[in-house]
């Protein structure tokens, strides 16, 4: 799938996603033979640059942090369809110069008008952005060409702010034409949730509350929040992280089987199970959130959240969150969903972890199945991507002693074909027309209605629990999986 002729322009382009996925994943598809000849790149920002100085930027982000090698040839007809438009939000004069470099572009490197508006700026900026691209003409499309709009994430922080902003973007492009990025649906292992459940037959029998125990979604992190003040502060884990990516692990986790993977298809049914999912009350036992203190941590001393630039110095922002879920309907009936995630956490991992029952009977000697877990089948997002099955074995000897093991698939060996970097896969999908991996206006607002309640919660006064850094987090996280007589996994 090639995409056809067209322009990207980036708005937020000196930004750090920008530099560090947004022109790389744009290289890596030019250099996988993805792009038309004619593609074009227009960045957008205030300062004073020329074409050239805004090349060397792309450059530069492409040399540190492209995936595929660097490879002369390709840069040149990269660089070729680069463009800057120096300019602000709130000047027409700016947009209309933009809209003469987009007509240009069709000129003299036949884009056919085809144009994607990249939003990767603050939301506090859409209002003016959107309103711009309507004002100049930007964003009609006439029946010859395509408009489409990327917008990143926060989408609001709060159902009320989500509408909002939704009701702002819808004003002047219609649904088919925004692509709202999640980009954890870009990546390889969360599309492989759905060929795990529905290309096999073994599992889809037992994914239910006849068999399942439980479910544990992860998103741990082992970096800290130095540099991200200015987004972070204020916002915090459950924003961040719990709203967007892992409702929409817990969505592909818990759904049921799309009619297809037509775009309709699919986000009916995300729709459907997010509208089913609700917060497990009372939330002082439920919840749980922390703030990573200063410590050591793979033996370097690191500062923690309130000393890290930027932050307010009574910060009560959580960098971990834990939150128990139910998804009202048959096939879930009973089962917690526990999602959880944190930074300056023990390692980088994130997984879904479907935990089994315990065989209903076991037929050996007590003292050798004390420990006998629980089944579990457990999705590697990453890092080391694939899927590991832990079941009981008996240990070699002359007693009947059963013991976990696992089973293990991983991605590098079974695969000779590499992962494209979820960005890429997204930028594709954009220029493409291809909406299935983005999150519709529902979704959005959905997920706000579930986290909204507890995020109120949190919102009286007090600080969140301090944990060390390098932990798996705060006591009371241990403890809210404890009151059920259930443990967190160490990955
Ligand atoms: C982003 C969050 O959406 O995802 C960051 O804003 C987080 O806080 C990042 O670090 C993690 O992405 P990935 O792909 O490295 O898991």
């Amino acid at each position: 799938r090639i995409a056809g002729p067209s322009s990207l322009v980036i708005f937020g382009v000196t930004g750090d996603l920008s530099r560090k996925k947004l022109m790389p994943a744009i290289y890596d598809l030019a250099n996988r033979g993805l792009l038309p000849a004619g593609f074009s790149l227009v960045g957008f920002a205030r300062r004073d640059w020329a074409n050239e100085d805004f090349g060397q930027l792309v450059h530069d982000s492409v040399a540190e942090h492209a995936r595929t090698p660097f490879r002369e040839s390709v840069w040149q007809r990269l660089a070729e369809g680069i463009r800057f438009v120096q300019g602000s939000f709130d000047d027409d004069a700016s947009f209309d110069r933009l809209a003469d470099t987009v007509r240009e572009l069709n000129t003299e490197r036949g884009t056919g008008g085809n144009t994607a508006f990249y939003l990767s700026i603050p939301p506090s900026a859409f209002p003016v952005v959107t309103k711009q691209l309507a004002r100049s003409g930007l964003a009609t499309a006439d029946e010859h060409s395509w408009r489409r709009v990327v917008i990143e994430k926060p989408f609001g922080h709060d159902l009320a702010s989500a509408k909002e902003l939704n009701a702002i973007v819808n004003d002047v492009f219609p649904e088919e034409s925004v692509f709202r990025i999640d980009h954890y649906l870009g990546k390889e292992t969360v599309q492989n949730i759905l060929a795990l459940r529905f290309a096999n037959q073994l599992f889809e029998p037992i994914w239910n509350a006849h068999y399942v125990d439980h479910v544990q979604i992860t998103m741990a992190e082992d970096i800290g929040l130095g540099g991200r003040a200015g987004y972070y502060d204020g916002i915090g884990a459950a924003r961040d992280v719990i709203q967007n990516h892992l409702l929409q692990l817990l969505a592909f986790t818990a759904m049921e089987e799309p009619v297809s993977f037509e775009p309709r298809a699919l986000r009916s049914e995300k729709i459907k199970v997010l509208s089913a999912t609700k917060p497990v009350q009372p939330f002082d036992e439920t919840t749980a959130r922390g703030q990573y203190a200063g410590g050591w941590q793979g033996g370097k001393k690191v500062p923690g959240l309130l000393q890290e630039a930027g932050f307010a110095k009574d910060s009560t922002t959580e960098t971990y969150a834990a939150v128990t879920l139910a998804v009202e309907n048959r096939r879930w009936a009973g089962v917690p969903f526990y999602l959880r995630t944190g930074k300056r956490l023990g390692r980088r991992v994130t997984e879904i972890a479907v935990v089994f029952k315990r065989a209903p009977h076991l037929p050996f000697d007590r003292t050798d199945t004390e420990e006998l877990g629980q089944n579990a089948l457990v999705i590697r997002v990453q890092p080391d991507e694939g899927v590991t099955l832990r079941f009981g074995s008996k240990v070699p000897g002359t007693t009947m002693e059963v013991r976990d093991v696992t089973m293990d698939f991983g991605y590098g060996h079974a695969f000779t074909e590499s992962s494209p970097e979820a960005y890429e896969r997204l930028i594709l999908d954009v220029l493409l027309g291809e909406p299935s991996l983005f999150p519709v206006n529902d979704e959005v607002e959905l997920s706000w209605e579930i986290l909204d309640p507890i995020l109120e919660h949190w919102a009286k006064p007090g600080a969140p629990e301090s944990y060390a850094p390098g932990s798996w987090g705060p006591p009371s996280a241990d403890a809210l999986l404890a009151r059920s007589g259930r443990n967190w996994r160490r990955p």
